[in-house]
Parts: structure tokens; sequence; C-alpha cells
């Protein structure tokens, strides 16, 4: 049997979904809600908008690559992930607040947040911060959704793999409707130019492109070189080995269920969807997306 650090710890109890301003949500992601409220962000601040699981992490390390790659290198070597970038809702007993952990973080801050469009605290566009925010398909997003809900034994109890897919299909998991979130920040990009919105599908079809594109946003011009390095190191396959990136020592997650870096790929949802769910799904997701300008792919 594979030995995971979660295997020495007490097994925290699951917690039970509610529901916070109309969306659902667990009370680790609410208990600081005062003080995320009341966030002061920093003009150089950098928001990483995504609906859990569309590829926050995947964002967040080219973003650290570009800002401390060459300055900082021993930080990204020597410190996890969740301590460099803060999670802004996140309150759990066994680290920093996010809200907390921003007051200790060098600038930028990278500052990454799961919340819909209408909870975000409003001083991250007084101040004008960049915001990338990340979409990933939803046939992908609720496969790897259901996994991480799996593993992570703080999350709901995520039951089984139908029952799961319907419930995300009504929007009761947490932080809510993966609908309502691509469409609500894809609509703020309409009035907000500081809004980079990024699709999981094109990052994995041409990693350089998008990281590129990302450069050109940010103002950025990183040497061939350098972009070079980065590329390798944002590899699938890099950052799954990444201790400091792929969470093998986070207490909540039993990787003995599923790693965090499970697959990485596009289409995997074609191994969980049976004939009639995808009927079903596709049904629904034509009622729910009638934006014709927000367009996702499942394969590519
Ligand atoms: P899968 O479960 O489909 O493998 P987040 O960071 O938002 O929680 O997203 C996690 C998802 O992004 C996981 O998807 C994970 O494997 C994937 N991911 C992380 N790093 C990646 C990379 N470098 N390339 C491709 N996918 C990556």
């Amino acid at each position: 049997m594979e030995i995971s650090f979660f295997n020495m710890m007490e097994i925290p109890p699951r917690t039970k979904l509610f529901d916070f301003h109309g969306i659902l949500m667990a009370n680790y992601f609410t208990d600081t809600w005062e003080k995320v409220q009341n966030f002061k962000a920093r003009p150089d601040d950098i928001l990483i908008a995504t609906y859990p699981k569309a590829g926050t992490t995947w964002v967040s390390y080219i973003l650290e690559l570009l800002y401390f790659g060459q300055t900082a290198p021993d930080r990204l070597t020597s410190i996890p992930i969740h301590e460099r970038v803060a999670f802004l809702e996140i309150s759990d007993p066994t680290m920093d607040a996010g809200v907390d952990l921003a007051e200790k973080l060098p600038s930028p801050r990278l500052i990454k947040t799961h919340l819909p469009i209408q909870l975000v605290p409003k001083s991250f566009s007084e101040q004008n911060c960049k915001i990338v925010y990340v979409a990933r398909n939803a046939k992908d997003n609720v496969v790897s959704y259901f996994h991480f809900d799996s593993m992570d034994v703080r999350q709901p109890e995520p039951g089984d793999w139908n029952s799961y897919l319907n419930r995300f299909m009504e929007g009761k998991v947490v932080f809510g409707s993966w609908y309502d979130h691509v469409n609500g920040w894809w609509k703020k990009k309409q009035t907000y130019s500081k809004l980079h919105y990024m699709f999981y599908e094109d990052m994995i079809e041409n990693t350089e492109r998008e990281i590129d594109k990302l450069c050109s946003f940010l103002g950025l011009s990183p040497s061939i070189e350098e972009k070079k390095q980065i590329r390798g190191e944002v590899q699938f396959d890099s950052m799954r080995k990444n201790d400091m990136l792929n969470y093998s020592s986070f207490p909540n997650m039993d990787f003995t269920i599923s790693k965090f870096m499970r697959k990485g790929k596009v289409g995997d949802w074609k191994n969980h969807f049976t004939v009639a769910q995808n009927e079903e799904f596709d049904e629904d997701y034509k009622r729910k997306m009638k934006d014709p300008t927000l367009q996702f792919r499942t394969e590519i």
C-alpha cells in the first residue's frame, strides 16, 4: 500500500455545503469573510482567478517563474506553492489564512481566488490590478473536480460519479455553478481591460504561444533562454514530480485515492461520461451557455 502523509494524520471530517450569498460554499472558504471583503489590494498585485480545477496551479507557477524565476529561484525550490501564492479566501487551521499570507508575500504578490466575480473584493478593480482568469471546458473540469473532491477529504462528500455530475450541473458543488463562473468573468472582461482570459485547452495545445500572450498582457519580455526554461519547468511531468508544486505534503489530500496532478489532459471526460450522461449534459449545456462569444473546446 502506498503510504502518504495523509495516512499518518487523523482524518478530518468532511464539510457540508451551505448557501453563501447565493452560491454554495464550504466554511473554510468563508470563515475569514470580513477580512476577505475588506482586503486591500495593491496596484501591482496579480489576481489569478479560476473555477476550481481549471489549471490554477499551472498558471500560478508560470507567473511565479516569470516574476521570480531569475530574481529569487531559491524561493521556488524551497517553499511549497501554497505558501508562495496566497489563496485569498482560504482559512485552514493547518496554514496561514490567505489574507494573512498575502501580507507576507514579496511584490508583485500573486493571489489566487476561486470566487465568482460578484464576490471578489472591489479593491482589486479599484486598484486596477491585473487579473488572469483561466477557464477549462466543463466536462474535463467536472471530472477533475470529482477526483479532487474524492481525495481532498475536507471537501463535501462527492458521492458516486453520476450523482456528482448531476450536482455539478445544478451548481451544487463548492464555489457554485461552473456556468455562472465562466460567464460572469467573461462579462467582466468586456468592461475591465486588465483581465486576461485564458483557456486550459489553449495551454495544452500550445503552451509557448499562451505564455507569449500572457507576457504581452503583463508587459514582460523574458529572454528566449528564460522562456525555454519556463516552458520545460511547467510541463505536466515536471510539475507532477516537483514536491513544491504537487501538494504531496498537503495534510488533507489522500494521494492513495488520486493525485493532485492527476492526468493533465483535454478529453479525459470521455473515460468518465456514459453516452446517456453526455447527451443529457449537452442538452443542459445548450440551455445554460447562451453567449456565442464564449466557446470551449472539449477536445483538441
Ligand atoms: P486533472 O485532474 O484533469 O489532471 P487546479 O490547479 O486549478 O486545481 O487544476 C488542477 C488540474 O490542472 C489537474 O487536472 C492537474 O493535473 C492540471 N494541471 C496542473 N498542472 C498542469 C500542467 N503543467 N499541464 C497540464 N495540466 C496541469
